[in-house]
């Protein structure tokens, strides 16, 4: 093989080892496949359709039995004023929009003598603790459909202190749990 022979192969198969370098760097530039993967953006599917069911599974109310006999009752004096435009608390009151709470603790619920909505009259409980808990909580997911149109008290140490005070209105108050 003559040298002007050898050169021309050898040219060949640079310049191949060359394109195929060159078209490599182009791949991986469109490709780019050294993307951060923590730069993308969290999409957050949720998990079932059927959310309004899941949530009312997954509401957790803590209870309040542990938190009475240590209740602040004058806060729950103050909380209780955002009942007064519904509700009052004395003795032989007349209802207002809502039913009076005198002595509401561990009294039948949905049982005074007031038009209670088809599904507080249906109860057949009593008011206990924990029931007001619950119920105060978010009265429309404790009875659905209820005319009392009230949001409800998330904070646990509210509605404790608040049925503290509620227990205190009776002449005979039922006893701490
Ligand atoms: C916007 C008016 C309104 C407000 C505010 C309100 N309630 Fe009521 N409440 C009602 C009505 C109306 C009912 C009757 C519900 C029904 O029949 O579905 C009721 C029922 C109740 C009952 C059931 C009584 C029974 O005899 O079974 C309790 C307990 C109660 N409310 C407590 C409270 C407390 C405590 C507050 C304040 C944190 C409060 N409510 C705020 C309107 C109200």
């Amino acid at each position: 093989m003559d040298a002007l022979k050898f050169n021309k192969i050898a040219a060949a198969v640079l310049s191949g080892i060359l394109l195929i370098m060159v078209f490599g760097k182009i791949g991986n530039i469109l490709v780019n496949p050294n993307t951060d993967v923590s730069n993308a953006y969290p999409i957050q599917v949720p998990e079932s359709a059927s959310t309004e069911i899941k949530e009312e599974k997954e509401v957790v109310i803590e209870p309040i039995a542990a938190l009475i006999a240590a209740a602040n009752i004058e806060s729950g004096l103050k909380i209780a004023k955002k009942c007064v435009a519904c509700h009052g608390f004395d003795a032989g009151g007349p209802n207002k929009v809502g039913p009076n709470l005198y002595n509401i603790v561990n009294k039948d619920q949905g049982k005074a003598d007031y038009a209670y909505s088809k599904v507080l009259a249906s109860l057949t409980g009593k008011w206990t603790y924990e029931e007001l808990n619950k119920f105060l909580y978010k009265p429309k997911l404790y009875s659905k459909g209820t005319k009392m149109n009230y949001a409800g008290l998330s904070k646990t140490q509210d509605r404790a202190d608040l049925v503290a005070w509620l227990r205190t209105l009776s002449d005979n108050p039922v006893p701490l749990p």
